[in-house]
């Protein structure tokens, strides 16, 4: 266990590394720390929830999963705004980014944080990993005044951290700052994320796929071909299929075992599904400081430059070798290029 290092030591013994090191993001990766216990929390008396529920109303379990998604977005929000500590949110559940105004309504913190507070959601209510993303920028626009859009519409490869929490079957927290990929595994017991997972680093190669393949038809030529390429019978291939619905989970998964997730443009949705800034970006930082890499089918996804807050982009992610395999396939279709 590395010396039973804990999430709290790790951050106060790496905010030199850190290029502008004031404590400001030192703090606010403290208040991810938390509020991500008390959503952990929640989400593990989902189940138990649900069970007084039923006894009760026959409607419980859709309002409570609905209820679940506006908890962990009530929970960020309210932890990140109480703690002043960043200048803007923008979530994936609220309408528009919200401006922080600060000690004094000075408007003199730093950071904006985009946040995807239940990714998976739709599997609450089986009992499978559901997980948290998040992203942080500093800001563009002057210090003391209130955050604008242009705060939150940066190129991925500006962020200055990023990661997720995954409510799986221990709950984990791993986050990058620009310097690798750093993995923690809570104890519930005493409410303690301890380094589990130092320096963590996709395999340049694997042999899992991850995407939904039921929508196969609807799917651009360059995914179907490569797809076909992952089932063929070579001496690594077939390829094993996995897809669990949680791209956090899916993701995780990936990054240990080694293997490629996949989210494509496809006839029912043109842009792809999930959103580059609550989903996209922060995957694809974490990927690239493990070694791995992230693209669009075309571009690079830290290179996109966002347009709209809650833009959409399809993505290829993972190992090395194997989004690059995948590019090759895309590249005999330069037409899909422009989804
Ligand atoms: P969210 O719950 O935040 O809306 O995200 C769900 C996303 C992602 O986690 C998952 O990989 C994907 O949706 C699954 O989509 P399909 O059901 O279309 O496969
Ligand atoms: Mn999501
Ligand atoms: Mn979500």
């Amino acid at each position: 266990m590395n010396n039973h290092i804990t999430l709290g030591e790790y951050i106060i013994d790496n905010q030199k590394d850190f290029q502008y090191s004031s404590g400001e993001l030192s703090l606010l990766l403290s208040s991810i720390r938390l509020a991500s216990k008390v959503v952990n929390h929640e989400v593990n008396k989902a189940g138990l929830v649900d069970i007084l529920g039923t006894a009760g109303n026959t409607n419980i379990q859709g309002e409570d999963q609905q209820k679940l998604d506006v908890y962990a977005n009530e929970v960020f929000m309210r932890t990140l705004i109480n703690r002043e500590i960043v200048c803007g949110i923008a979530s994936e559940e609220e309408d528009d980014f919200v401006i922080i105004e600060g000690k004094n309504k000075s408007h003199d913190n730093k950071y904006v944080i985009l946040i995807d507070p239940l990714d998976g959601s739709s599997n609450v209510d089986v009992n499978v990993s559901v997980g948290t993303i998040f992203s942080i920028y500093r800001r563009v626009t002057p210090l003391g005044t209130p955050v604008t859009k242009e705060d939150f519409m940066q190129p991925g490869n500006l962020q200055v951290a990023a990661g997720y929490v995954v409510y799986g079957t221990s709950t984990m927290l791993v986050y990058t700052t620009g310097n690798g990929v750093q993995g923690f595994t809570l104890n519930p017991a005493i409410g303690v994320y301890y380094l589990s997972h130092p320096n963590i680093k996709f395999p340049e190669d694997g042999n899992i796929y991850s995407l939904n393949e039921g929508y196969y038809i609807h799917f651009p030529q360059g995914v179907k071909d490569y797809l076909k390429y992952c089932q063929e019978e070579e001496e690594d291939r077939p390829y094993s299929a996995r897809y669990i619905g949680s791209l956090v989970s899916d993701f995780h998964r990936n990054m240990i075992k080694g293997g490629i997730y996949i989210y494509p443009t496809s006839s029912k949705a043109p842009q792809g599904k999930l959103r580059l800034l609550y989903e996209c970006n922060p995957m694809a930082f974490l990927a690239e400081q493990a070694g791995g890499e992230a693209s669009d089918g075309y571009r690079r996804i830290l290179e996109i430059k966002p347009t709209e807050l809650h833009q959409r982009v399809p993505i290829f992610v993972g190992s090395k070798n194997m989004v690059n395999k995948a590019k090759e396939f895309m590249a005999n279709y330069p037409e899909d290029a422009k989804y």
